[in-house]
């Protein structure tokens, strides 16, 4: 059976680029827009036209280079802004315009003084004013989250009857649980008169750590595009993870969910991304980061040297990590400093090796990690024959 497609909606150089201290020039949003296209990115939101001259050229420049995926720019539910966004995607081969307003009774009541019945005119307005400049219009209600699920059934119903193509139900806050995101989703695919003519869009949040689960969680409740950042950029503690993601897909092929990411190409991506940015992934950070393919304790080394798949569930050039490491600390055991001696070119015998082990833990105990040079040191100092080669 075929898979259902995921598309993935890039968000690095709009949402990732909200967070403190990251902004972009334009040649470097040129670089980074040119190595999504290349990763096989789906869209490509390129940044919010309005919101400055420089971020007007950067997406009237980043609309002249894509070759292949959809451009996007965000704008408010005023037609300004709309206007804007249209011009700096005129050179763009597939223009998206993304517009949307605040749905949750919080957003009606704090931010627009206004009521349900208003905010369902004015994002009818904005769609239908978008789609005079594009056909693919794209529609987010924010703080969808926590909006209660009627409503947003309603406003979704009047978007897409007025033109939008794609309903993106952002979890702003990052406040929703897996099940009650999913539930969402499918209340809507469930609920929403014309739905089947339209896309409906995860944009999950990170606060509480479950951006990840909930896009997973909507895409198996039957939305068809996710909404993420490279290494999980974005405000506060970020957006969905785009090399996590597409991961879960391709390692749970019972979701029947694919994607056109050429995985190979996210290391290097997150490392180029880390470069403009200047904003380090943490080195437990799932795919990307630094251990993601490194074992330390001796019981899992012991294990991955016998048989890779004991402990990784995914091999590491699949996401472009030339493989696994296996690192040498006080809490490892003799097969992989076997191992890596091997590497560095001692063949030990099981008598040298009990031997070189004694002085490597009095070694290690004293350093965090003991690299190649250090193994040399270990083997010269040992007490051992002249049999040992390196
Ligand atoms: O998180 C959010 O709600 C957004 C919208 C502007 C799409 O980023
Ligand atoms: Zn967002």
């Amino acid at each position: 059976m075929s898979k259902d497609k995921v598309h993935i909606f890039d968000t690095t150089l709009r949402d990732g680029e909200q967070v403190p201290g990251c902004k972009l020039n334009t040649a470097q949003k040129i670089v980074i827009a040119k190595r999504l296209d290349e990763l096989g990115v789906d869209i490509i939101e390129a940044g919010f036209p309005v919101s400055s001259p420089g971020d007007f050229k950067s997406v009237e420049e980043i609309s002249k280079v894509v070759k292949n995926a959809t451009v996007c720019g965000l704008t408010r539910a005023v037609k300004k802004d709309i206007e804007v966004a249209a011009q700096a995607l005129k050179h763009a081969k597939k223009p998206r315009i993304h517009t949307g307003i605040g749905t949750s009774d919080s957003h009606i009541k704090y931010k627009f003084n206004s009521t349900r019945e208003q905010i369902i005119e004015r994002a009818v307005d904005a769609v239908k004013y978008a789609k005079t400049f594009v056909e693919d219009i794209e529609f987010y209600a924010e703080d969808a989250g926590r909006t209660d699920n009627e409503f947003l059934a309603r406003v979704c119903e009047a978007v897409i009857k007025a033109g939008a193509t794609v309903l993106n139900i952002p979890d702003t806050t990052g406040y929703c649980l897996p099940e009650e995101y999913g539930a969402k989703i499918k209340y809507l695919k469930e609920n929403v008169k014309g739905i089947d003519k339209a896309i409906l869009s995860c944009h999950c949040h990170n606060d509480l750590g479950l951006a990840t689960a909930n896009s997973i969680a909507g895409v198996i409740n039957g939305a068809r595009q996710i909404e993420c950042t490279i290494n999980g950029l974005g405000e506060r503690a970020g957006n969905t993870a785009l090399e996590e993601v597409v991961m879960v897909l391709k390692q749970h092929p019972t979701l029947n969910l694919d994607t056109n990411i050429n995985t190979q190409l996210l290391y290097s991506t997150s490392q180029l991304v880390i470069e403009n940015m200047g904003v380090y992934v943490q080195p437990n950070k799932a795919i990307v980061g630094a251990n993601a393919f490194a074992h330390s304790s001796g019981i899992h080394q012991d294990g991955m040297i016998k048989n890779r798949e004991t402990y990784e569930i995914m091999n590491p050039e699949d996401v472009g990590v030339n493989e696994s490491a296996i690192v040498l600390t006080a809490r490892s055991g003799r097969a992989a400093l076997a191992y890596r001696a091997k590497k560095v070119g001692y063949e030990l015998t099981k008598i040298q090796l009990d031997s070189v082990y004694v002085e490597f833990l009095s070694f290690a105990d004293n350093k965090k990690e003991v690299d190649d040079n250090d193994i040399h040191t270990i083997i010269k100092s040992s007490n051992l024959d002249n049999s040992i080669v390196a």
